[in-house]
């Protein structure tokens, strides 16, 4: 087994997932004017370290992707955010990508940037801890997109990053995430998103990435946003497995999908029926963000130095996420 496999295998093995806490400062202001709390840096530190000093930690969480931000902040008691994590059993990561830019010649599509100087910014992260990485291309769906200079551009992107970052010793999230905005049927999304995946694949063995050395972490396969048409969550573990199963190659350990806009019990009825329903080889666990972080985020904004009251909602989160990723969720227990 190699190194980058043995990472792997430990952020999300075991009913453990990936917390990601990695939105860029100007998506955290967002986030945080949403619930009426200033966006410092001081403020941002106190949340994040309030959910990495919870319980539920050592549990049920393998990883956390962090901001640039957040990887050289120092907590309230003095230890680094790094060593806060792994003290906790689970594994420090870095989002590297520097966001994305509109695409020349289909400016209404996105390419995501930061490959410049990436080598040297990996070194510097492997030194302040950092054992893996998360890097997210974007892609929309409509008639004429995602376009093949999307598809084909952002692959490339991808590849170039994993072999950097396997180069560094540590471990590449693949992010192909294809967008739930629009008006179109799950089976759409289906057929993009593999075609999505099908040529991130094809870039990463042309870039002899070492596929059991990464995890990726894709869209479920949803029905659009503004689709009179959803189907049910039975139907939408279906179609991603499907599609999985279909596209991505078996040497990879596992998959740990993003939550993509979807509520907090959603994306955990469906990691859960797809965990039940689950005909491959790979583990399915969670990479989530808003679906792990909303409650929490609420609780807090209404007395930010509450943090008992804040770690009990996300350790709650956190659990029910888990039992999804081995599919023994139930709305009892998610009620209890
Ligand atoms: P969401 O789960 O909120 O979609 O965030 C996951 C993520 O890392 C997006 O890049």
């Amino acid at each position: 087994m190699s190194e980058l496999n043995k990472i792997a295998l430990k952020i999300i093995s075991n009913g453990k997932g990936i917390l990601a806490a990695d939105e860029s400062n100007g998506t955290m202001t967002k986030r945080l004017e949403a619930v009426n709390v200033a966006s410092t840096p001081e403020n941002r530190l106190l949340f994040r370290e309030t959910l990495f000093s919870s319980e539920s930690m050592k549990k049920y969480i393998g990883g956390v992707i962090l901001y640039d931000e957040t990887i050289n902040q120092t907590t309230n008691f003095g230890k680094s955010i790094p060593d806060l994590i792994s003290s906790s059993g689970a594994i420090p990561g870095i989002k590297v990508d520097t966001g994305t830019k509109s695409l020349a010649n289909s400016s209404e599509e996105k390419i995501t940037e930061g490959l410049d100087g990436l080598r040297e910014r990996l070194n510097k992260y492997y030194k302040l801890g950092a054992r893996f990485t998360k890097w997210r291309g974007v892609y929309t769906i409509s008639n004429k997109y995602p376009s093949k200079l999307s598809i084909n551009s952002n692959a490339h992107a991808l590849a170039r990053y994993s072999a950097l970052v396997q180069e560094s010793k540590m471990v590449p999230i693949v992010e192909p995430e294809v967008l739930m905005d629009g008006e179109h049927s799950a089976d759409i999304c289906l057929k993009k998103t593999s075609d999505v995946i099908k040529k991130c694949f094809d870039e990463l063995i042309l870039h002899k990435v070492d596929l059991s050395g990464i995890i990726l972490k894709p869209n479920m396969i949803l029905s659009g946003n503004q689709s009179k048409d959803q189907i049910s969550n039975e139907d939408i573990s279906q179609k991603t497995l499907e599609c999985l199963k279909n596209s991505v190659p078996i040497e990879v350990p596992g998959i740990a999908f993003l939550s993509g806009g979807q509520s907090e019990i959603e994306a955990t009825k469906n990691l859960n029926l797809i965990n039940q329903n689950n005909n491959t080889r790979f583990i399915m666990t969670f990479s989530y963000g808003r679906a792990l972080q909303q409650s929490a985020l609420r609780i807090w904004s209404k007395n930010i130095k509450d943090i008992k009251a804040t770690q009990n909602t996300f350790n709650h989160r956190a659990k029910m996420c888990s039992l999804a990723a081995q599919g023994k969720w139930s709305n009892e227990l998610e009620n209890k």
